[in-house]
């Protein structure tokens, strides 16, 4: 984090303030028989960086309501550095949604070329001190990048109402 950002109590806060960025090294009991990581693994490290990001930008205590969705676009495999880089794209009043990001870094290639492997959205919710939802900061988008995504943000979270109040699931 920077020093510039504003604490969470002065209730406005930009992207930049909790984005998060987290490196693994592939090791034999992350990985199946066939030496590739396993997708459960990726699912804890995707839910640990989203909940680092949602504590960043809250101040608060946080819990998972929601990952949309998890896609294995390529195998990691053992050895390899796995990039995993969350950011905040929308704010409700207590729900936070965030995209992470993972990333597999070949560490024998010269150029350390990476690899998008797969992108997650996953909603937290950040909790009082009775434990019940309460309200976070506001976003505020600064980029071109950072304002479309906040819209799409705001898109999903809409499309996620409707299919919830028609009782479907919104993935
Ligand atoms: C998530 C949880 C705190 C929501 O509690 P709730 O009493 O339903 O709270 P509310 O209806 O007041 O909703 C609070 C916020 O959560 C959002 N929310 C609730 N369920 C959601 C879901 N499945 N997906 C996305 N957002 C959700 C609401 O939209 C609302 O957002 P807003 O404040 O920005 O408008 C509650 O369902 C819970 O504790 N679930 C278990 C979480 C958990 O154990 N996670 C770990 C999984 S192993």
């Amino acid at each position: 984090m920077t020093e510039t950002c504003p604490a969470p109590e002065d209730r406005i806060r930009t992207v930049a303030c909790s984005r998060t960025e987290q490196v693994h090294v592939i090791m034999p009991g992350d990985c199946n028989q066939s030496f590739r990581l396993f997708g459960g693994r990726l699912m804890e490290w995707v839910d640990v960086v989203a909940a680092v990001v949602a504590r960043r930008h809250s101040g608060c205590e946080v819990t998972t309501a929601s990952i949309d969705r998890l896609d294995f676009l390529a195998p990691a495999k053992l050895n390899d550095l796995v990039v995993l880089q969350g950011r905040l794209v929308y704010v409700g009043h207590s729900s936070m949604l965030i995209c992470v990001d993972t990333f597999v870094e070949d560490p024998e290639c010269e150029s350390a070329q990476r690899t998008l492997v797969n992108r997650a959205f996953v909603t937290m919710i950040a909790l009082g001190r009775d434990k019940r939802p309460t309200g976070v900061p506001a976003l505020l988008p600064e980029t071109e990048a950072e304002k479309a995504d906040y819209e799409l943000g705001r898109a999903r979270r809409e499309a996620a109402r409707q299919a919830a109040h028609a009782g479907v699931n919104p993935a």
